[in-house]
């Protein structure tokens, strides 16, 4: 499989060519039979990835960690989960992925620690050196010490009985803030980084990196602005200073991707992140575009507006393109599965989860893959909620009930199936074998009842599947500058089914067309638009025209990729 990440010059880094492939460990493949997914099953699967035709595989935590959040609440950032395996057990990953000149980037999460970390039993000891690694804040143990709201749900502090403190959790009260004010937190933080650079990883995915800094005092925040608190810890008063420290001290010079998740980050925040002029780091991942669907919180949410989310997607690719670089995305291990969200998942499954892959793979910026978006996984169904995994979604359930939102689980069961992170965390659909081929054993969390007819296997041998589609895709990403760097345009912004637009790089041309609805709908080409010359270079219908009519007819889900010829060889040459 021909690669091009090899590392180019300063304005053409690996990663800006990469298609990233993020693995959710604890769900990916089971070597033992233990029902959760681990190293080892990873590294039997990096003849899977080679194949695809990935160039980097974004890892989420296997430290050491009790499992409050499935490993973003690490003990130890220096050890594996003995679920996952070891310490050899991941230089094995990274080397059979290496051979295949396939990169590894691991998750940093240092907003944040377990509560059971050794420096969170030191900090509640007040051991010498200990005491300010977290935000520690006198009081009564029934009156917070401010009205900040945990992302998790319920009030961002938690009364500590042995320090007779509260301390700050935006999230799970297993997962305090680390106190990030405190220059021994940023040293050890930065020597943790330093030894994964040590062992080879060539990367980092930083979690709600841009949660670290927060308002000096920790004052209230607007009870009315969505997230109470939101603007005293997003993008937050020292970010860029930690950012900066970070990048001088740990990660300057090297060749790595570096991806910092930035919820609530606009595209000015962005620039001030990402690139030479800014914080250093390679991109982030903005929110803008899955929150689209939202009401007041993630668990009221609508119909994707297209007009609205191609302003969004057409807004980033511009405010990123001439300074930073975007990351590309539709799914993660946050999201509900994409194909139900933004696609069909019913009788278009195949052709519009193959649409959605064409969106992320032909705009500008690094595209990330979520194991199983290429064989075009969907939902799942949680009949009860004992089929519940995710401590946020157990949260949003129980408060429901509590607070009288909902009389019983089957009056918000729709709610959560469409919305809870779970759906992206059922196990990776290898086969139609007991448990999708995942496990020996009972998985940790249901399979998707679906994985006999969506599963790896059946996909591979299937020239029409997903799948396979995806691997054209990366390959041509591969194979064309136009479609990594071309300058992007959106036409027809306000048409209501078609997310259309062009992209341009030197002498070459590109025009992308996706009818985004369930209905049959035809297109007229914009005038500005050159038609000349551009060839038909995939397409997920067969019938496709190869050259481009002044108006397209397009079926439901329908989407094509026309490029003129490539000016260095290769695809139409
Ligand atoms: C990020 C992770 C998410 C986790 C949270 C807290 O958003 O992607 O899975 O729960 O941070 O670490």
């Amino acid at each position: 499989m021909s690669r091009r990440n090899a590392g180019g010059d300063d304005d053409h880094p690996w990663w800006k060519e990469a298609v990233v492939y993020q693995v959710y460990p604890k769900s990916f493949n089971d070597s033992d039979g233990d029902g959760i997914g681990d190293l080892a099953g990873l590294a039997r699967r990096a003849d899977y990835l080679d194949d695809l035709g990935v160039d980097a595989v974004w890892l989420c935590p296997v430290y050491g960690s009790p499992m409050a959040d499935n490993g973003y609440d690490i003990s130890d950032y220096r050890s594996i989960h003995p679920a996952y395996g070891d310490m050899d057990d991941w230089r094995q990953v990274r080397d059979v992925l290496h051979e295949r000149d396939i990169r590894l980037v691991m998750d940093l999460v240092v907003n944040h620690t377990s509560d059971e970390h050794e420096w969170f039993r030191r900090s509640r000891r007040e051991e010498d050196g200990y005491a300010d690694y977290y935000h520690w804040r006198e009081g009564e143990p029934d009156e917070p010490p401010n009205n900040w709201e945990s992302i998790f749900g319920g009030p961002a502090w938690s009364y500590d009985e042995a320090r007779g403190e509260w301390y700050l959790h935006l999230f799970d009260e297993k997962q305090p803030d680390l106190n990030w004010r405190n220059s021994a937190v940023r040293e050890d933080v930065h020597g943790m980084m330093q030894w994964w650079l040590d062992e080879g990883v060539d990367g980092f995915r930083m979690d709600v990196i841009n949660l670290i800094s927060k308002t000096e005092g920790l004052p209230d925040g607007d009870p009315d602005a969505g997230l109470t608190g939101a603007e005293h810890f997003m993008n937050g008063p020292r970010v860029h200073d930690r950012l900066r420290e970070m990048h001088d001290r740990v990660l300057d010079d090297r060749d790595l991707l570096v991806v910092g998740e930035t919820p609530g980050a606009s595209v000015a925040d962005a620039r001030e992140y990402v690139g030479p002029n800014g914080d250093g780091l390679s991109m982030v991942f903005q929110f803008e575009h899955v929150t689209v669907d939202h009401g007041d919180d993630k668990w009221t949410t609508a119909d994707v507006p297209l007009a609205e989310f191609k302003e969004i997607i057409a807004k980033w690719q511009a405010g990123l393109a001439d300074e930073g670089w975007n990351s590309v995305y539709l799914s993660n291990h946050d999201q509900p599965r994409m194909v139900s969200r933004f696609g069909d998942d019913g009788e278009y499954r195949r052709k519009s989860a193959k649409l959605l892959g064409t969106l992320t793979h032909t705009l500008q910026g690094t595209p990330f893959v979520y194991q199983g978006e290429e064989i075009g996984m969907t939902n799942a169904p949680f009949e009860s909620p004992d089929e519940l995994r995710d401590v946020e979604a157990k949260n949003y359930v129980e408060r429901a009930v509590e607070h009288g939102e909902a009389d019983c689980y089957e009056d918000i069961r729709e709610t959560v199936e469409a919305t809870a992170r779970d759906n992206a965390r059922t196990p990776m659909q290898w086969s139609d074998d007991t448990h999708a081929g995942f496990t020996d054993g009972e998985p940790w969390i249901e399979c998707n009842p679906n994985y006999a007819e969506v599963n790896v296997e059946r996909a591979r041998s299937d020239p029409d599947s997903v799948l396979n589609y995806y691997r054209e895709l990366i390959a041509l990403r591969h194979e064309r500058d136009l479609l990594v760097y071309g300058e992007f345009e959106l036409l027809a912004p306000d048409d209501p089914d078609v997310f259309a637009y062009s992209r341009r790089l030197d002498g070459e041309r590109g025009l992308i067309v996706l009818n985004v609805a369930a209905d049959a709908t035809s297109f007229d080409v914009p005038a500005e638009v050159d038609r000349d010359g551009l060839e038909l270079v995939i397409a997920n219908a067969d019938d496709a025209p190869a050259t481009v009519p002044a108006t397209l007819d397009l079926d439901p889900y329908e989407a094509r990729v026309y490029l003129t010829p490539s000016q260095e060889g290769g695809v139409g040459q």
